[in-house]
């Protein structure tokens, strides 16, 4: 494909390596009058990077991502994927619609995650739309794909505005009721360098529940209220002081309060600020999505390298995905994820990066 240029030159719309069968891949950066950059690769609806200013101008990529499609084929805990068509876990990989039980694959335990092996994650979306301030991929799953029933068709936007937001727009329409929840897995250090834990980074959750979990991750379909627990981020917190107290680290997913909208958006309500004193780079997470899965990195135990051959260890970057509860579709009484045909699914996040 032929690079397209932006005003400074700088090319947006670049080749990012062949898959195992020959096919190109492409990696589109969007980028403002700040400075800030952003890559998104049509595999996979991949953030691969995310190029932010410190509080002294100094720009890093603040997320684990590579600059080759080849890592991404092979397999990683999701980099900066779009994930679905169900992101987080369905239990056992069952579920029933109308008395129908479908079976999914499970991959992971006893259960299923995150779409499956080949969830939305591993393929190569088309690309409907580019120019220098948002990216539309889209793709079709369909009946039958992964065991997830209905042609599925799936449309994320990505758009950087002048102010340092970048919004995630999805929108899903299917031709069979099927469960849907999307999210994307990017995996954040503020500091820019993955050699650092995100302990010192402090967190804010505006949630004042959270989802219990069994020993396999599965919600045990309660809600329970965070206070005076190591799960209250209501107020400004260091992650280390709380991470602490729990086994391995947090993998759990908060029950979101709507309480403060963002001022340009205000159909999206504010989930989390995410800060790092030292660099005073600052994320604040807007949604429309009903919960938050917090997840410190718990798996990163060295086997898999940065792009400059770095090891990942455990707890150097955090997830803050934007989703759906885990296991819905066998939770009547959590939010709906089961998509009817004569409807359409939207949901927007916002990434807002600011500088402390
Ligand atoms: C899940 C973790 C999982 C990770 C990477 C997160 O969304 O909550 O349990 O290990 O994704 O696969």
């Amino acid at each position: 494909m032929n690079c397209i240029s932006n005003n400074d030159g700088k090319n947006y719309v670049k080749n990012f390596g062949y898959l195992k069968d020959g096919t190109a891949s492409t990696v589109i950066t969007l980028k403002n009058d700040q400075g800030t950059e952003i890559s998104v690769s049509n595999f996979g609806a991949t953030i691969t990077s995310i190029k932010t200013a410190d509080r002294n101008g100094i720009f890093k990529n603040i997320v684990i991502g590579y600059s080759n499609v080849t890592p991404y084929e092979k397999g990683t805990p999701y980099f900066g994927s779009t994930i679905g068509r169900f992101a987080n876990r369905i239990a056992k990989g069952k579920f029933t619609i109308d008395n129908v039980e479908y079976s999914l694959p499970i991959n992971n335990g006893n259960h299923h995650l995150h779409g499956g092996n080949k969830g939305l994650d591993k393929i190569l979306w088309d690309i409907e739309k580019i120019d220098p301030q948002q990216v539309i991929l889209k793709t079709v799953s369909v009946d039958g794909d992964m065991g997830y029933p209905g042609d599925l068709t799936v449309q994320v936007k990505f758009s950087l505005d002048s102010g340092n937001n970048l919004r995630i727009d999805y929108q899903a329409s299917t031709n069979k009721k099927t469960p849907i929840n999307f999210t994307n897995h990017s995996y954040f250090n503020l500091s820019g360098d993955f050699q650092n834990q995100i302990n010192n980074h402090e967190l804010i959750l505006n949630a004042t529940q959270y989802t219990p979990i069994d020993s396999e991750f599965i919600p045990t379909g309660e809600l329970q209220y965070v206070r005076d627990t190591p799960f209250d981020f209501n107020k400004s917190t260091i992650i280390g002081k709380q991470i602490i107290h729990t086994p391995f680290g947090f993998d759990h997913n908060f029950v979101l309060d709507k309480e403060l909208k963002h001022e340009l958006y205000n159909d999206l309500y504010r989930a989390a600020t995410l800060t790092d004193p030292t660099s005073g780079r600052s994320l604040q997470i807007y949604t429309t999505e009903p919960g938050l899965q917090f997840y410190t990195g718990n798996f990163l135990n060295g086997t898999l390298n940065t792009e400059n051959d770095l090891p990942l260890n455990r707890h150097t970057a955090l997830c803050l995905e934007t989703q759906h509860f885990p296991n819905s579709p066998n939770e009547p009484l959590f939010p709906n994820t089961i998509l009817h045909p004569d409807t359409i699914f939207t949901s927007s996040t916002i990434y807002s990066f600011k500088i402390n």
